[in-house]
């Protein structure tokens, strides 16, 4: 049997002496104005005011003293509580201006600072041109028509009337991708873009097709193995030879100004039947040179050759399954390196491969 708990003294409740609550005090405060920053006040107040802090199991013990103790212990603590969340008012407000000047100083921005040194780039005028031939045809109402790089043979040739023996496969000189005999090219012109649309539509047909195409040159000052090309294809009901030539000077005269029109010589393209070179006015001497004779441009010929173009060949459309009693059409192809250096003078093609900014940069921001 337990006896009566008559030697419990509550007064010694050690927590709750005059100097233990000092202390705890003391530390807290302590803790407080040593707290440098908003973190560790946070800290500081868990660990002085919170549950488990010495000064608030103070004050729960402060129930267990006889009612005569309580008062006075009470008030101890209290006010050492109330002390401790004065302090801790006072340093926070403190620490939250220190905090705020130090973000107004870390965090200013200094608008005198220059803006320009990290240099931007700028479009490459190739895309711009690009851009601006599709512009000229989606304003007659044509589309934009694209293809893969990797083309099937039968599509950059074959269906162009290019068979396997056809000599005039040695005029585009072919990459041919592994497996020889896997019937792969990079394509040489963007005349398949053509076949394919041929191929997928029925007439009227009125598509431009601009994009990168392949051929085993050596790049010099006039020739890149990679380089892009715009073609334009045109089936419908009686397109003749005028046509092409109207839809070829107005072409001119977007790119190259008013008065710039275009002559057709006879060529040969096997897709196409007539063919013929297409010439523009050169856009220097404007057609004056044979008469002056010193344009260094077009050496005096009055004329520069620009690209090829003819009527489609009856045997082009029948490998794509339209019908040629039925319909009729033109189509034309044009270098676009070689357009973009009559168009802005550029006497280098290398300058227009290289990707260096200061040859990009000049032509600006133009879209
Ligand atoms: N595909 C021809 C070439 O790359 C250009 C061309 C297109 C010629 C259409 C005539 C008609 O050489």
């Amino acid at each position: 049997m337990s006896g009566p708990n008559s030697d419990y003294d509550p007064v010694e409740v050690t927590p709750l002496r005059a100097e233990q609550v000092e202390a705890m005090l003391d530390s807290a405060l302590a803790a407080i104005e040593a707290a440098d920053g908003l973190e560790e006040l946070k800290r500081v107040r868990i660990e002085h005011t919170g549950d488990r802090s010495p000064l608030a199991l103070a004050n729960r013990e402060i129930g267990a003293l006889p009612p005569q103790a309580r008062k006075d212990a009470g008030m101890r603590v209290g006010k050492a509580r109330a002390r401790v969340a004065q302090a801790l008012g006072r340093r926070q407000q403190s620490l939250q201006a220190e905090h705020e000047a130090r973000i107004l100083v870390e965090e200013a921005v200094d608008v005198t600072l220059p803006w320009d040194r990290e240099p931007v780039g700028a479009r490459h005028p190739l895309s711009t041109i690009q851009e601006r031939i599709n512009d000229v045809f989606v304003a007659m109402g044509w589309e934009v028509a694209e293809g893969p790089e990797v083309e099937a043979e039968w599509l950059n040739f074959d269906a162009l009337n290019l068979g396997p023996d056809h000599p005039a496969r040695t005029m585009q000189d072919t990459f041919w991708l592994e497996p020889a005999d896997g019937g792969l090219v990079l394509r040489t012109h963007t005349s398949p873009v053509q076949a394919r649309t041929m191929l997928e539509r029925t007439p009227p047909i009125y598509v431009i097709c601009p994009g990168r195409v392949y051929r085993t040159d050596e790049l010099d000052a006039t020739h890149t193995p990679v380089f892009h090309q715009v073609e334009g294809l045109v089936v419908d009901k009686g397109i003749s030879m005028a046509h092409l030539k109207g839809t070829l000077d107005h072409f001119a005269q977007a790119m190259f100004g008013e008065g710039i029109t275009t002559r057709f010589r006879p060529d040969y393209f096997p897709f196409t039947e007539p063919s013929a070179e297409v010439d523009l006015v050169c856009f220097v001497c404007r057609g004056q040179s044979p008469a002056l004779e010193h344009c260094r441009t077009c050496k005096g010929e009055g004329w520069i050759e620009w690209g090829g173009c003819g009527i489609v060949n009856p045997r082009v459309l029948v490998a794509c399954g339209i019908d040629p009693d039925a319909y009729s059409g033109f189509a034309f192809g044009m270098g676009i390196e070689r357009t973009l250096m009559f168009r802005n003078g550029i006497e280098d093609m290398r300058d227009i491969v290289e990707g260096d900014i200061r040859f990009t940069l000049p032509f600006g921001l133009e879209v």
